[in-house]
């Protein structure tokens, strides 16, 4: 559930009117809503009772300070893959005790940045690695804590571009080599051994994948502990789907995903766990609200030209991804409707929404908002076509505020400097 209702016939998120917002920032721009936030981490948290994990929201999902900050308030830790992932966790009163550092190439500046900082965990993804790690911590009069990605070969049933956890994928060390790799870690100068960590895709809408890799995770934790290595930490990741697409699509909840985690780990309460979701948390607390800008007859087709384009979301171009589009305001009940293709104004046809929307009558002028857009959406936006991406804006009840304001054009252009051989004497 969120809350991106209609109330009186306009679409609010909670009690602020999004029509409102968009009088006062302009579109396109992404609304998150803080009760949303707030439901989705305390929802997955009572999910996953009596394991009690650290839940480290993974800050790829949706970076925004704010969005950060209102997550820390609930005891969220961090889980980022990059210093400046890492800066932005710490900027939002997120201590380093709680950030976990995944990531397939982790450079040895940003290792060191973490060490500097206290990190609770760097997720170790291959053996070069996890050399240049020791080296650093050696470097530094540290030990660093190590959790190994193992990759436990599993089909995550998930978009291909999203998969992470099959022996093909570039993703943790080969499920065969973990056994040599903790022995050889537990003899290194620079390396604490600590936990395990297994992430195998993103949008998992079947339990069976998680329940397959959390039992090859536990039978590996019992030949590790067999052969004298202690794994006192389980780092179960994130990926659990959200439904984009209400009306016919389901994926599990976050008490039936718990079910199976209680289940593979019975009789491990004690030890102590993490996870990393991202989406789960925020794509549904978030939306992108746009402007028609034109609607075209051409031929048999009718577009519906927005101002948002695939600069600021770009999930249907990348992975053919689905997003409800909404009207902002209500549409009475019995409003016909008609077939659009819902399109941005970047000069590729891949800067497409949607192909074949059934929408109410669209004209210039009116409000759309795309749901479920807070994970994933921002994010991965980019200045393509010299468009300023959107900002973004929180609500907290009665209030909105600006929580990234929109770049200018002179904000824009003033980053590029001439070399010397063009600026004239
Ligand atoms: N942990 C690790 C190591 C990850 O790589 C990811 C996501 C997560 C946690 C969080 O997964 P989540 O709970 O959000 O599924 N841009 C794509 C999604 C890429 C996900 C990458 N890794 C999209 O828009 O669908």
């Amino acid at each position: 559930m969120d809350h991106f209702l209609y109330r009186d016939g306009r679409l609010h998120a909670e009690d602020v009117d999004i029509a409102a917002i968009a009088s006062d920032v302009g579109t396109p721009f992404y609304c998150y809503s803080t009760a949303t936030f707030e439901r989705h981490f305390t929802v997955f948290r009572d999910g996953l009772k009596g394991l009690d994990p650290l839940i480290c929201y993974a800050v790829k999902a949706n970076s925004n300070l704010a969005v950060l900050a209102t997550l820390a308030r609930l005891g969220a830790g961090a889980d980022v893959v990059s210093e400046g992932e890492f800066r932005r966790a710490l900027a939002a009163g997120i201590p380093g005790e709680r950030i976990i550092f995944s990531g397939v190439g982790k450079t040895k500046a940003e290792l060191a940045f973490a060490l500097a900082n206290d990190v609770r965990q760097i997720n170790v993804e291959s053996e070069p690695e996890l050399d240049a790690l020791s080296e650093v911590a050696v470097s530094m009069g540290v030990r660093a804590p190590v959790s190994f990605r193992v990759n436990p070969d599993v089909d995550a049933k998930t978009h291909e571009k999203i998969s992470t956890g099959k022996a093909e994928n570039k993703f943790g060390i080969a499920y065969e080599d973990a056994p040599r790799i903790y022995a050889r870690a537990a003899t290194m100068p620079g390396i604490d051994v600590v936990g395990i960590d297994m992430h195998i895709g993103s949008q998992l809408t079947d339990l069976e994948p998680f329940r397959e890799a959390y039992t090859r995770m536990r039978e590996l934790v019992e030949r590790l502990e067999a052969s004298g290595i202690a794994i006192p930490r389980l780092d179960i990741g994130g990926g659990l789907g959200v439904p984009y697409e209400r009306t016919n699509e389901m994926p599990p909840l976050p008490t039936d995903y718990g079910t199976v985690v209680r289940e593979v780990f019975a009789g491990w309460e004690d030890r102590e766990f993490e996870c990393e979701p991202g989406r789960l948390i925020a794509a549904n607390a978030g939306i992108l609200v746009a402007q028609v800008i034109y609607v075209k007859q051409a031929g048999e087709r009718r577009f519906a030209i927005l101002d948002a384009a695939m600069n600021d979301l770009i999930r249907p171009a990348l992975y053919d991804a689905y997003h409800e589009i909404v009207p902002v305001i209500e549409p009475a009940p019995g409003t016909p409707t008609y077939e659009y293709d819902v399109v941005g104004p970047i000069c590729e046809s891949g800067d497409t929404f949607a192909k074949a929307r059934k929408l109410p009558e669209l004209k210039a002028g009116d409000l759309v908002a795309f749901r479920s857009a807070g994970a994933y959406g921002a994010v991965m936006s980019s200045e393509y076509n010299t468009r300023p991406p959107a900002p973004e804006v929180i609500v907290k009840r009665d209030e909105f505020a600006l929580a990234r304001p929109r770049l200018t054009y002179d904000d824009m252009l003033g980053r590029d400097e001439m070399p010397d051989w063009l600026n004239p004497e």
